[in-house]
């Protein structure tokens, strides 16, 4: 984020060693500066050291201050063996008092959450915000991007393509993996090129065509083989690190990503559009990922699923979207 062109002022927020890596990075030639807040686009990171104490609030309330884009990487990893729930009880509290800060400082800030689990975090934040009489949910996003670009770059494996020029989405949430199919859902449009050229005469033209690129059709067994290595990237990389954390470089890249789109809405920029985990009315529940356009005021168009080539994958998804979104809203009521 100290390289991007659109970033102007960094601010640094952890519990330990924010001092350090602030004085570190501020050695690099590039155009945003540490706490001078004088011009356009402001940003708001927060290092997750892995370790869990107090949060100093007059600190973290004075890191919030004049900030558009706040990227909440905060809490503990999981380790082999373990669901994203688990992570639950620890990560709950730590995201509820970045929360309050936020609600506080820069209710009209938009917020990158990663701290897992996703699917329960965003609606512990969502209540928070309600609570505090400031909440505008579009601005609230549940960071997936990670299951778009593991998404492209394996089906870009499997059919010998340049993952770059490979667009797939993925919706639902970011679940664990233990549970089938509710982790991300492979949308393969185009495994019937023509049911997709139809749907896209009668849904909203973003929502097909420009969506999986470029047109591929995958057999029944590939589609499979894909949507469950899409699922468990997570774990294959949490299994791979035995025991030493879980995924942070491409977690690292996926959040430069997304915030750089983040940023491209904040600037005005027209057609930027991504997946993300938001509060939504696309389907009975009350948060959803889907494909969004990023604006000015965060998600500022929601896009419909379109036809998928799994709905059976979708219900279950939905079932266990329910759950997490319930315990992170009864964390906050109770
Ligand atoms: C991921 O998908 O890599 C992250 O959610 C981290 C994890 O624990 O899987």
């Amino acid at each position: 984020m100290k390289m991007n062109p659109l970033v102007s002022v960094l601010h640094l927020y952890d519990v330990v060693n924010a001092p350090g890596v602030t004085a570190d990075i501020s050695h690099m030639d590039t155009g945003c500066c540490g706490m001078n807040s004088s011009s356009n686009l402001l940003f708001s990171l927060f290092l997750d050291k892995n370790v869990i104490t107090i949060y100093k609030i007059p600190q973290l309330e004075s890191a919030l201050m004049s900030i558009d884009l706040v990227i909440i990487p905060a809490g503990v990893p999981r380790k082999p063996g373990m669901t994203r729930d688990d992570l639950f009880n620890i990560n709950a509290g730590i995201v509820r008092t970045i929360y309050e800060g936020i609600a506080k400082v820069c209710p009209k800030a938009i917020v990158n959450l990663i701290s897992n689990p996703v699917n329960s975090t965003v609606p512990i934040a969502a209540e928070v915000f309600k609570k505090g009489g400031t909440c505008d949910p579009k601005r609230l996003l549940g960071v997936t991007m990670l299951d778009v670009v593991r998404a492209n770059t394996f089906v870009a494996e499997v059919l010998g393509l340049d993952p770059r020029e490979v667009d797939v989405p993925v919706v639902g949430g970011h679940a664990e993996v233990d549970v089938p199919v509710v982790r991300g859902f492979f949308l393969s449009y185009l495994q019937n090129k023509w049911a997709a050229a139809q749907a896209c005469k009668i849904q909203k033209t973003v929502c097909l065509c420009m969506q999986v690129k470029p047109p591929y059709s995958l057999t029944k067994e590939e589609t499979e083989y894909l949507t469950n290595w899409i699922q468990n990237g997570g774990t294959e990389v949490v299994e791979a690190k035995a025991g030493a954390g879980s995924t942070t470089l491409s977690m690292a890249y996926t959040t430069v990503k997304f915030a750089y789109a983040c940023l491209r809405g904040l600037r005005g920029d027209a057609g930027v559009v991504e997946c993300t985990f938001v509060a939504s009315e696309v389907t009975e529940l009350p948060f959803f990922a889907t494909k969004v356009q990023l604006g000015r005021s965060g998600a500022e168009e929601i896009y419909q699923l379109g036809p998928l080539n799994e709905r059976i994958g979708l219900e279950k998804a939905k079932m266990e979207l329910t759950s997490n979104i319930h315990k992170g809203v009864s964390f906050i009521k109770k």
